[in-house]
């Protein structure tokens, strides 16, 4: 049974709380929002309390999880050698959207790193997590709240569609904020290297860290190599329907043309700017907020492809944005839903889509 409790994302009622905090101590699973998208939670200090979670998520056991935290004292008896640096700045950085990668201490099992000798830690910056992480006492890991092949949850609808049944407590607090999952940084090497564009962004991560490494794989146009960050390597989120990235944005209309010559069915996944041009077309318009506003683009992205998966059309069509701040992480989540299928002249439409 999994009981479904409404929760004031602002001012958390505290028996509620408590009440999915107990369940935490007890060993059991909890979904709760942050400020990203929803977390699926469990002890990160109990290795049979970590193991439901990816039972109930169908994740891979050797994929890690991010350890979520609501004190400083907490970071210290999860990891340890923290270089200097990062100690200095973790006050200035959390509660936030900004996952490090550390070396973990003795007391994290190696069934919340996925056997890794490094440790992803956390302070999300929402008051219902961080209210439930302080009444249950212990740092809770948890990966996104979906199925393993599913976009990470936004919504509670989203997780309820996923794992519902399979969680013993879900707290609904409505929509998350930023909708696309943390940023990602290893700082157990110098420079440090990111592993997952998110909300902080590299403009900023750079400003205080100094140099970060920003590989290819950043952007989501190619796997990362299994050493460098092991939990990519698992086939990210793919629509089951047909997702192109339309890359150059003058080919837009042609691509369309051309798909509708041979009589498919298109969902164009669209910024309000450019969904004005296809408005009264046979087409399946999915808005995905303003282009001067890459923060609602972001809330609503994830949705999309669940929406896109849910319509009656035969594929999906999104276009490219900026990459400044959370444009990198949008175009990283959309170039692996689509199974890097880019497209920069009308020719490639045919590399993808059968005749
Ligand atoms: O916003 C978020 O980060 C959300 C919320 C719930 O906090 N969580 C989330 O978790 O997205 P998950 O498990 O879906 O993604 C965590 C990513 C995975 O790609 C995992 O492989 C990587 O972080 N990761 C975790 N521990 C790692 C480690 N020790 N070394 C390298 N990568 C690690
Ligand atoms: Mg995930």
């Amino acid at each position: 049974m999994t009981e479904v409790l409404k929760v004031d994302p602002l001012y958390p009622e505290l028996d509620k709380i408590k009440k999915a905090a107990n369940v935490i101590k007890a060993g059991g699973t909890v979904v709760f929002p942050t400020e990203t998208v929803y977390g699926l939670g469990a002890n990160a200090l109990d290795p049979e309390a970590v193991k439901k979670i990816f039972i109930a998520k169908n994740r891979p056991m050797d994929n890690p999880l991010i350890v979520h935290i609501s004190n400083i004292d907490q970071l210290y008896e999860v990891a340890k050698d923290i270089p200097k640096k990062i100690i200095n700045l973790v006050n200035i950085v959390w509660p936030g959207p900004l996952t490090f990668v550390l070396k973990k201490t003795e007391k994290v099992p190696k069934e919340t790193t996925g056997g890794l000798e490094t440790v992803a830690v956390r302070m999300p910056a929402h008051p219902v997590a961080l209210a439930l992480i302080n009444e249950s006492g212990v740092p809770i890991a948890a990966p996104s709240a979906n199925l393993a092949t599913k976009p990470s949850p936004t919504r509670v609808e989203h997780v309820i569609d996923d794992i519902y049944g399979k969680v013993d407590v879900i707290l609904d607090s409505g929509e998350t904020f930023f909708g696309v999952e943390s940023t990602v940084i290893n700082v157990t090497v110098d420079p440090p290297v990111l592993l997952r564009p998110g909300p902080f962004s590299v403009e900023e991560l750079e400003r205080l860290f100094g140099k970060v490494v920003v590989p290819e794989q950043a952007k989501g146009t190619a796997e990362f190599d299994v050493a460098l960050a092991p939990g990519m390597k698992y086939k990210h989120y793919a629509p089951t329907k047909r997702l192109l990235v339309v890359e150059n944005r003058s080919v837009l209309r042609g691509v369309i043309n051309e798909l509708q010559k041979r009589s498919c069915r298109i969902a164009l996944l669209c910024a309000s700017e450019v969904c004005k041009q296809f408005r009264g077309e046979k087409i399946e318009i999915i808005e995905l907020g303003s282009e001067n506003n890459l923060y609602e683009i972001s809330r609503n992205l994830f949705d999309s492809f669940r929406k896109l998966d849910k319509s009656n059309v035969d594929i999906g069509v999104i276009h490219s944005i900026s990459e400044k701040g959370i444009g990198l992480a949008i175009m990283n989540r959309t170039r692996k839903a689509s199974g890097f299928s880019s497209i920069y002249n009308i020719e490639d439409v045919w590399k993808y889509v059968g005749n």
